[in-house]
């Protein structure tokens, strides 16, 4: 599963946080930045525990990895020539 840019909480073998399950996130950028940061502050019920993560370029090398995990990019198959 590619996490950058599915909405939180969509595995359905898992139980998550009511509080994830409710917050109707989508993971990109904005929402994971909070949450690596500190999960327990970003969703007080986080089932994640919290291990801060202050360094912001730290989180923002993470964000970028994970945010190449997506599915493949669609194929061009056209020739121009
Ligand atoms: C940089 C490292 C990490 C990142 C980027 C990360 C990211 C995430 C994300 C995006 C989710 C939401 C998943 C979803 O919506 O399906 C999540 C959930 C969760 N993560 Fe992490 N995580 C990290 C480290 C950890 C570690 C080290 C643990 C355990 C030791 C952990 C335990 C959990 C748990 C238990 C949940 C479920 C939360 C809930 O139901 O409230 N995570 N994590």
């Amino acid at each position: 599963m590619n996490i950058y840019g599915a909405p939180a909480a969509e595995l359905k073998d898992y139980t998550y946080s009511k509080g994830l399950e409710d917050s109707g996130w989508v993971w990109d950028a904005e929402t994971l930045d909070p949450y690596i940061a500190d999960a327990q502050k970003a969703m007080p019920d986080s089932k994640m525990l919290s291990d801060p993560m202050p360094d912001a370029k730290e989180r923002a090398d993470i964000i970028a990895y994970l945010s190449t995990l997506r599915a493949a990019a669609p194929t061009v198959t056209d020739d121009v020539n």
